[in-house]
């Protein structure tokens, strides 16, 4: 009986030994996590610190234009960059043989070009690029996707894409305006995530080159949405990035495969760039968000990055052609001091002189570019941001307020329907 005793003795002070150890490993273990968040949070406020408006606004202040008006270009080198055979690069070099300025990474070149009709006319074309390579003294490379005429139907192929495809080659002399265009990286060091889908990869290739080289230690995340991996360009030179710098994380999303492609294939997620995806991955840091890519893909990032919490002057995006972005808060994509006086309610009339046609202005109307093609005005564009002039169009009566100061610098009497919305009642040239 005694010895029964003692054995359940010792069953109950073992069992408790062991209670006990469990609950100082879990106190502990508590403990260490909370003092780690309440370093992290700590760290958050420190870096929110380190990037606060004023650094950011003097580090990405506009360099001057690189020259003005056209300068011709020579392609020195043709590169088809994917499988799918779709996106072909150009390498650019002046005629002229000087230097090259620094560009920001991110910013577009406009090409000015004269493409032959059937008729066996030219017709001048304006178009936009961005670059795709880091600066660089000695070229440019500008990284182009094929745009096929749309299924079933008579519609023509896209002009400019298919020209460069099919056209320019090796030896091509090109007219090329200088660099331009908001959208660049930082040159702050808050970590960074750059997110590319389809050709919208293109300038986040430029951004990632130059913080590779110019920020080594800089926390740079890429994520590059594709449907399936014929599409993606320049693979296995990501791969080798990603293989040489541990600061950069890449991540290929492929949205249309079948999970065989996926395996051994380390880079490789499934599905679209979301911000469940976002969040499962990425630390709780404050990041700078760039974003370029298809238009659907913006309308649904920026705003769950906003619902997520991100600030809005952290989210940077562009599209490649018109896109209009629900924003909570617009005040980030402002670089100017323009005045906002002509989105107040007014009795402006805007007057289409060619057309013939006279309009109310409004103030849901964008800005005067948006507003002629919507009353069914048809006017030239590239950009849509005030950074290659195809918009150009002139004043005859009135005046225009500029929602940003533009990059292109427009002839006396001229504004830039795409940046400018009506000062006054207007006559347009248009
Ligand atoms: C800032 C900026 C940067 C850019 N960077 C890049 C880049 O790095 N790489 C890149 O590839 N592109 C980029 N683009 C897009 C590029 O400028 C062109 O818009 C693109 O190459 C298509 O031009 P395109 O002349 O080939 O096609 P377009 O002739 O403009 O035609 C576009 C599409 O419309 C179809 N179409 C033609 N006529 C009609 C019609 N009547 N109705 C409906 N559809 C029609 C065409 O078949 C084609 O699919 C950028 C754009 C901007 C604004
Ligand atoms: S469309 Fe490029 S400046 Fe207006």
């Amino acid at each position: 009986m005694s010895e029964n005793m003692s054995s359940l003795q010792l069953l109950t002070w073992i069992t408790g030994s062991i209670l006990l150890q469990l609950a100082i490993y879990l106190g502990i273990g508590f403990w260490r996590h909370w003092a780690e968040y309440l370093a992290l949070r700590h760290k958050i406020v420190d870096l929110e610190v380190a990037v606060s408006p004023l650094k950011v606004a003097s580090a990405t202040e506009a360099l001057p234009a690189a020259w003005a008006g056209l300068r011709a270009f020579r392609v020195t080198r043709k590169t088809m960059e994917d499988t799918a055979q779709t996106i072909c690069s150009f390498e650019l070099v002046p005629q002229d043989g000087q230097a090259l300025k620094p560009f920001l990474p991110g910013q577009f070149l406009t090409f000015s070009l004269d493409i032959p009709t059937e008729s066996g006319a030219t017709q001048p074309v304006v178009r936009c690029y961005s670059i795709s390579n880091a600066p660089d003294p000695s070229h440019y490379r500008v990284s182009i996707k094929l745009a096929p005429a749309p299924a079933n139907t008579q519609l023509p192929a896209g002009r400019s894409s298919n020209f460069f495809h099919d056209h320019v080659v090796e030896g091509s002399l090109l007219q090329v305006r200088a660099p331009a265009g908001h959208f660049y990286l930082d040159r702050d060091d808050a970590p960074v995530v750059l997110i590319g889908g389809g050709v919208g990869i293109t300038p986040m290739l430029s951004m990632l080159h130059w913080c590779l080289s110019q920020q080594p230690g800089r926390e740079v995340w890429l994520f590059y949405g594709v449907r399936h991996s014929q599409e993606l360009v320049m693979q296995t030179q990501l791969e080798t990035l990603a293989a040489a710098h541990p600061n950069f994380h890449l991540h290929f999303c492929l949205s249309d495969t079948d999970p065989e492609a996926l395996a051994g294939q380390k880079y490789h997620l499934r599905g679209r760039v979301d911000v469940a995806l976002l969040r499962a991955l990425l630390p709780l840091k404050p990041y700078h968000y760039y974003i370029c890519g298809p238009t659907p893909m913006l309308q649904s990032l920026v705003p769950a990055l906003e619902d997520w919490g991100v600030q809005d002057s952290r989210i940077h995006y562009e599209a490649f052609g018109p896109a209009s972005i629900q924003r909570k808060k617009t005040a980030s994509l402002s670089h100017s001091g323009a005045s906002n006086e002509a989105y107040v309610a007014s009795d402006i009339m805007v007057t289409f002189a060619k057309s013939g046609t006279q309009v109310a202005w409004h103030v849901d109307a964008g800005s005067l570019l948006d507003f002629a093609e919507a009353n069914g005005i048809h006017v030239d564009s590239g950009c849509r941001a005030g950074g290659c002039g195809s918009c150009q169009t002139t004043i005859t009566s009135g005046e225009v307020t500029y929602r940003q100061t533009p990059d292109f610098d427009p002839e006396p009497g001229n504004c830039l329907l795409c940046v400018c919305t009506p000062k006054s009642s207007l006559t347009l040239e248009a």
